[in-house]
């Protein structure tokens, strides 16, 4: 990642492009089929900070324009990755990857999985089950595309196991290389404690497009995120020599991803590494819920502590 050739339009000799503005005005000077990967997560609509929240057809007929386009560049090898959760309209959810599925297969796109994103917090819902999802939508525009599973494999639940019968008696029943990660990905999103987070209230987890851009392209290859956001998207494919151009409309996120790209160069922006396990509280510090006594004078919270491998009550009155 050093010595980046950085353009603020498009340039086909840039390693990276950060266009601030309109994602309709980059595409329109990106030549046909010059992009191997299209990754992103456009407004939801929610009315956010950076959106206006309008009627969902005029939403959709917006988003169908950057579709298009979005195809329009993609190479016959490519693949592009729509990220969405749910549009709430009154209390009521209209989950944004089936609402948007008939514009992709409209344009002759190829459904290869309906990832689903699952993470660990967000808001508490009061009247629903609280959301603990998204979604990613992975099409490609032909059947001859890019998939370098080797890359993303994750560890097999039990490496040692051979086979005990048959011709392969006693070789290894699994890949040593490890397991299809498969269509549920479970990568912690970025809130408040997060390493990663930034003032953007949405942005990607850096390692969640890591596995895409390693996936699905080879170095060399353009990377295109039309609603950049800080950054995160060409910090991924940057990191693995891809090459990278995103819009993003609020220049305010245009500085934070030039500044996070510069500090990923010099090797000091703090990236959750793929490789880390999801963090399980264990016997930890509060994961034990408080217990309430009442000996005659009131109830009171004890807190139960692990202390070798007993537990001891700590508290007033115990
Ligand atoms: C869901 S956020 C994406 C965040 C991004 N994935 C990240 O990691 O930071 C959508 C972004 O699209 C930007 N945006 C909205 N309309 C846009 C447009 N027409 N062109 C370019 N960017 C736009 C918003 O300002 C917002 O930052």
């Amino acid at each position: 990642m050093t010595h980046l050739k950085i353009e603020p339009r498009f340039n086909p000799k840039a390693d990276l492009v950060l266009f601030e503005g309109d994602c309709l005005d980059l595409l329109s000077k990106v030549p046909d089929g010059s992009v191997k990967l299209v990754v992103t997560s456009p407004p939801y609509n929610l009315g956010k900070s950076y959106e206006k929240r309008i009627d969902l057809e005029e939403y959709l007929a917006q988003q169908k324009q950057v579709i298009e386009e979005c195809v329009r560049v993609l190479a016959e090898d490519g693949s592009l990755c729509w990220e969405v959760g749910n549009y709430v309209d009154n209390g009521e959810i209209i989950p944004l990857d089936v609402v948007l599925y008939p514009i992709f297969a409209g344009l002759d796109l190829r459904l290869r999985n309906r990832i689903v994103w699952h993470f660990g917090h967000g808001l508490h819902a009061s009247k629903r089950f609280s959301g603990r999802y998204e979604v990613i939508l992975w099409f490609t525009k032909s059947d001859h595309y890019t998939f370098n599973l080797d890359a993303v494999r994750i560890p097999q639940k039990y490496p040692g196991k051979k086979h005990f019968k048959g011709p392969r008696r006693g070789e290894l029943s699994c890949n040593p290389q490890g397991k299809n990660p498969s269509d549920i990905w479970e990568i912690p999103n970025v809130k408040s404690n997060h390493i990663e987070k930034t003032i953007h209230p949405c942005q990607f987890p850096v390692e969640l497009i890591e596995r895409l851009v390693l996936a699905m392209t080879n170095e060399g290859d353009w990377v295109l995120d039309p609603f950049m956001g800080v950054g995160s998207t060409a910090i991924a494919a940057l990191m693995h020599q891809r090459r990278a151009m995103g819009a993003e409309i609020m220049k305010v996120y245009v500085d934070i991803a030039r500044d996070r790209i510069e500090q990923a160069g010099k090797g000091k922006l703090q990236i959750r590494p793929m490789t880390r396990n999801v963090y399980d509280p264990g016997n930890g510090k509060d994961s034990v819920p408080p217990l309430t006594v009442d000996l005659g004078n009131g109830p009171r919270q004890l807190k139960l502590q692990e202390k070798g491998k007993k537990y001891r009550v700590k508290g007033k009155g115990a």
